[in-house]
């Protein structure tokens, strides 16, 4: 895909339509979609994995900056200048692999979930990968805007010296309930198809489906 987009430059630059070129790189790459689904597919179980095989009401131990839902992506679209798609999708990669990690870390060896666990991490890894390859370089050297740097140090921040103040408890379950909305909505050129209609960065959409996830589950 970088390929593909800089040879579109090249061949542009001499029409003088290198200008194409920033726009392509703000899309969500194709190639983006095989990973981002197959993720998906593992998030498909999260119910059965992240709950069910939890005490009740178990909850882990997270930065503050790691509960990353729908509506700190819209209030940052609203406010923070230069915030592209593009930005977010990288801050979401930080905060997710981080979430992945933290779950995995309170899991003893043979807990059921563990390979579950493991097996989604990989494929998030997967697709990371196939996200840095498939955007230039400068990419990520390019300065973040002060408010995303902001929670990048936070987020990269040593566990003992994060404040008492700024851990949250929060569900494995609604960690990833996260994870999976905002997938939908920063990468949602790869899942339309049949809902196509959908707004996937609309927390009302989701509200709505709340009610649905509370029916008792067989
Ligand atoms: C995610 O995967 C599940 C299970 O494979 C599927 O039913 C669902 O439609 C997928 N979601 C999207 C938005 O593509
Ligand atoms: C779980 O949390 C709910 C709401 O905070 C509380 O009402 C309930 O008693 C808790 N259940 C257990 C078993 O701790
Ligand atoms: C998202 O918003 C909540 C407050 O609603 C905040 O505590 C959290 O730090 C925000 N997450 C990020 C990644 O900024």
């Amino acid at each position: 895909m970088v390929q593909l987009s800089t040879s579109v430059c090249l061949l542009g630059g001499f029409l003088g339509l290198c200008l194409i070129e920033p726009i392509l790189t703000s899309l969500t790459p194709s190639s983006m979609c095989t990973p981002l689904r197959t993720l998906n597919d593992s998030l498909s179980h999260r119910r059965r994995y992240m709950k069910h095989y939890f005490p009740f009401n178990y909850t882990i131990r997270v930065h503050q900056r790691e509960v990353f839902r729908l509506s700190n992506i819209s209030r940052m679209r609203s406010k923070v200048k230069g915030v592209e798609d593009l930005l977010l999708q990288r801050l979401w990669f930080q905060v997710n692999q981080g979430v992945l990690k933290k779950i995995i870390r309170v899991m003893p060896e043979r807990h059921p979930s563990r390979p579950y666990t493991a097996e989604l991490e990989r494929r998030f890894r997967d697709a990371e990968g196939v996200f840095v390859q498939s955007h230039p370089a400068e990419v990520f050297q390019q300065e973040l805007p002060e408010t995303i740097q902001d929670i990048w140090d936070y987020l990269t921040e040593e566990p003992d010296r994060v404040p008492e103040s700024s851990w949250r408890l929060a569900s494995p379950k609604s960690l990833l309930d996260n994870l999976c909305q905002t997938m939908f909505c920063l990468f949602s050129g790869c899942f339309t198809g049949e809902e196509a209609q959908q707004n996937y960065c609309g927390v009302s959409h989701w509200k709505k489906g709340r009610k649905k996830d509370l029916r008792p589950e067989s």
